[in-house]
């Protein structure tokens, strides 16, 4: 899984500009364009919240936890509804914004927070989180399922019977690719070399097969509701955050762009996997994957049983 380092190896600098560049409690995920694109991506983003909250039947009074809340958007849905929420996350520059905009998060991981410090809530969220909880290492170790087995007996331990809990994860696509073949110098446009890349752009982190691997491994404790698949809202959220990118240059945002550029000198200079993230960024690998299936995307209802 990765670790709080990992995390903010990359969490802390898209800190710099992703608020900057998408606005406040920007989502850094799958925004629900459900097949519209006319759509804005702040639509879609304000849709997806308002998709995921009524497929967890959320009433104004409801406590809802949210496993990696990143910059606070469902947070801050919730609140907008009503509604309590705690965040969880690994990202101690994300902590820090989400308290500053006074919502409730905590800087921890799921897999070593007692679940009864946290209390029982009526529903649980989980967008662009579960991608970080396994890692190739412990891919390869084959304790991939029982990790998702270990995150499903955490989720079940914080509802009731009948509560539900709503998960939104890339998976890999058409196959699983084999980690033994990643590399960095393969040939450029491999998926061996894209994914080489990848793997240093979300540290620690590797992909679920698919759904159905996810169902099993819930099945102990939830029912699988229904789900939607989302890579083309991927590739079409992928290509507005490009677009939404040019407004760095915008003179009322620059000279925060520019103070960002300048912290990160440092670590482009001296960090090769710094680097390695750049690159990947600058190349759109993660949208190239959605194009050719190589990676997919999958949003989830589940009702614990
Ligand atoms: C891609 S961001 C998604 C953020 C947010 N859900 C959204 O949609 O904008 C992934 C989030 O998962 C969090 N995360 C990853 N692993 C975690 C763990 N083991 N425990 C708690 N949070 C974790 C990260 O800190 C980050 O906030």
């Amino acid at each position: 899984m990765a670790t709080q380092s990992e995390i903010e190896a990359l969490y802390d600098w898209v800190h710099l500009f992703h608020p900057l560049r998408s606005g406040d409690y920007a989502d850094f995920s799958c925004a629900f364009f459900d097949g519209n694109f006319n759509q804005t991506l702040a639509v879609a983003q304000t849709a997806k919240h308002q998709w995921v909250l009524d497929g967890l039947r959320f009433q104004p009074v409801d406590r809802i936890l949210d496993v990696g809340c990143g910059w606070g958007p469902v947070l801050n849905a919730v609140r907008k509804r009503g509604g309590k929420a705690l965040g969880l996350t690994l990202s101690s520059a994300q902590a820090r914004y989400c308290a500053a905009k006074g919502l409730n998060v905590s800087l921890q991981d799921w897999k070593t927070v007692r679940p009864f410090t946290l209390g029982v809530f009526n529903g649980v969220i989980s967008i662009g989180a579960f991608e970080h909880f396994c890692s190739m290492d412990e891919y390869i170790q084959g304790i991939q399922d029982s990790i998702y087995r270990d995150f499903f007996a955490f989720c079940a331990q914080v509802l009731p019977v009948g509560g539900r809990l709503f998960l939104q994860t890339m998976t890999w696509g058409k196959e699983v690719p084999d980690p033994k073949r990643l590399s960095l110098t393969a040939p450029e446009g491999t998926p061996e070399r894209i994914l080489a890349r990848l793997n240093k752009f979300y540290p620690g982190s590797w992909l679920p097969s698919g759904k159905a691997q996810i169902i099993a491994a819930a099945s102990d404790y939830f029912h699988f509701l229904h789900s939607s698949n989302g890579r083309l809202d991927y590739i079409e959220t992928l290509t507005r955050w490009g677009n939404d990118s040019g407004k760095l240059l915008k003179p009322f945002r620059l000279p925060k762009a520019l103070w960002g550029v300048a912290r990160l000198f440092p670590r482009f200079c001296f960090e090769a996997d710094f680097r390695v993230q750049i690159e990947s960024a600058r190349r759109n690998d993660q949208q190239v994957c959605f194009q050719r299936e190589i990676m997919s995307h999958e949003r989830m209802f589940f009702e614990r049983t």
